[in-house]
């Protein structure tokens, strides 16, 4: 199989990610923060280490900062629910995965808060980050509290221009909360720079890491309120969750072995090096772009945007069909919907039946993409 779907979850995982989650899990898999016994230590010493990385990595000087979470949507339910407030208005980007849509909707739909979406000028040629910012200008109110922007989409390659949205909101005392699901491992992200007050972001993904563990970091000061309760491991007498990051957040046991696979995942994107990668990823774009545009039937969505997501349709050819074809080939891709209603909304696919995303990785060749091109070509309705 060759394997185009990284959008969803890299694979395969770095040789480095499979050794340490093995030897975690063969000799140092204690409970942190239950027990003071060496397992127990050893365990909590490894978390403590990829807080540490983690927080580097994306320019937070606050390890304790780095919360743990299953996943990205757990991240943004919790810093989502957390922060707001009865009242609130908040905006969120027409780019938005339905990780940010559907714990906003619900929220909205409760009567809790009010929320408008702003555009990110997609389609406009005379899209700049002034223009955008202008636009979100537009639709603040009096009670705005929050942006949310995802930093780049599932469904296309366009990135989001975060460092003048995050000045923008700074100025104003807004809260900017950045969705990284499909950026980090494959992006510059700091989190200083950028002005993010909250960064929700996968291991699983673009960090190379195993699934089963996401991460939000939180500048210093914002403390939204706990999503779940539990044991900490701290202050067992209390009836509380501990007031500070990162165990007011994280009830329960963590997944000790997925942490320690993530700390390798970033160790490995820091040895490909990010700026390298995503160069990489812009060649294998336009290589592929260059070849689909090529077969005459062939759409292919946003192709200015340059990235590791590239989506297309191929004529009387319903997407999930093409995906199957694929599939039968030897090539895992995604097709159909890609739960981002908004998304699909703005790039004008919804009525295609949405389309088939190639999504690549670090270990993806040219060739294979040029196989990928061949098999298109070769399939018809
Ligand atoms: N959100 C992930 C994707 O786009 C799972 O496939």
């Amino acid at each position: 199989m060759v394997y185009f779907d990284h959008a969803a979850t890299s694979f395969p995982k770095p040789r480095a990610v499979v050794d340490e989650m093995t030897k975690c899990m063969r000799f140092y898999c204690g409970n942190a923060g239950r027990g003071s016994h060496a397992l127990a230590m050893a365990a909590a010493e490894k978390i403590y280490q990829c807080r540490t990385e983690c927080a580097d990595f994306f320019g937070s000087s606050h390890p304790e900062n780095v919360i743990f979470t299953l996943n990205t949507t757990m991240a943004l339910n919790t810093v989502i629910k957390g922060l707001l407030r009865p009242g609130d208005h908040v905006l969120i980007s027409d780019m938005e995965h339905n990780a940010v849509l559907r714990p906003i909707v619900r929220l909205a739909q409760e009567g809790l808060i009010e929320y408008d979406i702003f555009s990110t000028m997609i389609h406009d040629g005379g899209r700049s980050d002034v223009r955008i910012c202008a636009r979100l200008a537009r639709l603040l109110k009096r009670n705005t509290r929050m942006v949310i922007c995802n930093h780049a989409s599932n469904i296309c390659s366009v990135v989001q221009p975060i460092k003048a949205l995050g000045t923008f909101c700074r100025k104003r005392g807004i809260l900017f909360v950045v969705d990284a699901a499909q950026s980090a491992g494959h992006l510059p992200i700091d989190m200083e720079e950028m002005q993010i007050d909250a960064l929700c972001a996968p291991g699983h993904k673009g960090l190379l890491g195993p699934q089963g563990c996401g991460f939000f970091i939180l500048r210093e000061g914002i403390l939204p309120s706990p999503l779940i309760e539990g044991g900490s491991g701290l202050h067992s007498l209390d009836t509380q969750m501990p007031q500070d990051p990162p165990e007011r957040y994280e009830a329960g046991t963590l997944a000790t072995p997925a942490i320690a696979g993530l700390l390798e995942g970033i160790r490995e994107v820091g040895r490909l090096g990010i700026e390298r990668l995503h160069e990489q990823e812009c060649v294998k774009f336009r290589a592929l772009r260059q070849r689909l545009l090529r077969i005459p039937s062939v759409t292919v969505y946003a192709p200015d945007y340059e990235g590791s997501v590239l989506l297309f349709n191929k004529k009387g050819m319903p997407p999930d069909e093409m995906g199957r074809a694929l599939d039968r080939l030897g090539f895992c891709v995604r097709a159909g919907y890609h739960c981002s209603a908004l998304g699909h909304k703005t790039l004008g696919t919804l009525s295609d039946g949405d389309g088939v995303r190639v999504s690549f990785g670090p270990y993806n060749t040219l060739q294979q993409l040029d196989a990928l091109a061949d098999a298109v070509e070769g399939i018809h309705p």
